[in-house]
């Protein structure tokens, strides 16, 4: 087993994987949009079936013109929080392969942005960042806002930011500031068979 993080996972993994969380406690710092980059460069090296690469971000850094827009694009009760991050990013998917006209649906296309979503997390902690996703986002507002086609999938909102004191926030989000932990192994790996629960 591996302990980090006040974290434990069962079998022996890198503590990358532990030290990886979702904190709320933002410094509102402003970020290079090349520290940015470099997260969303990790993503889009994710595998994805036949090398699709449905994976879209929209992005905007705190302090641009653009911020106050995209945090008035998240639920209220994000809005509390990731307004105090360094970078917001929407992802957005491509549900078809090839051009929309072949009719080729994507079977896979959430579950390749999914992956790409993890890259970037891992990344940002690498580079002394941290990233929340947040499916509590204004999906009907973004694809407006953006002028996305019917096609794509708005997936879920990300906000990236440097680890604060949890004084910032307000006392709901406070008792919850901590890593989480996991169902044991078992509960979601079968040998051989399914188990529903
Ligand atoms: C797709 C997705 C959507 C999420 N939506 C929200 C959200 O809207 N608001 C929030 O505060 N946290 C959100 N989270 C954070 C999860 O609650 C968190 O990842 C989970 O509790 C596991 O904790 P950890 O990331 O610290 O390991 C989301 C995470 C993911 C991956």
């Amino acid at each position: 087993m591996t302990k980090s993080n006040n974290r434990e996972s069962q079998y022996p993994i890198e503590p990358l994987f532990l030290d990886r969380w979702s904190p709320r406690a933002f410094t509102g710092e402003v970020i290079e949009e090349a520290a940015l980059l470099s997260m969303l460069d990790a993503a889009h090296w994710a595998p994805s079936s036949a090398n699709q690469q449905p994976w879209r971000f929209i992005y905007a850094l705190k302090g641009s013109d653009d911020w106050d827009k995209f945090v008035a694009l998240l639920v209220e009760s994000n809005q509390e929080w990731a307004k105090n991050a360094s970078a917001l990013i929407f992802v957005v998917s491509k549900g078809f392969n090839g051009d929309i006209s072949e009719g080729r649906k994507s079977y896979t296309h959430s579950f390749d942005a999914g992956t790409a979503w993890g890259y970037l997390a891992l990344q940002a902690k690498l580079s002394g960042f941290y990233a929340h996703g947040m499916g509590g986002i204004e999906h009907d507002k973004i694809r407006q806002t953006f002028d996305i086609p019917e096609g794509y999938r708005v997936e879920a909102g990300i906000a990236v930011g440097r680890l604060a004191d949890k004084s910032v926030l307000s006392e709901r989000n406070r008792e919850r500031e901590f890593p989480s932990q996991r169902k044991p192994l078992s509960e979601v790996a079968f040998n051989g068979k399914f188990i529903a629960g």
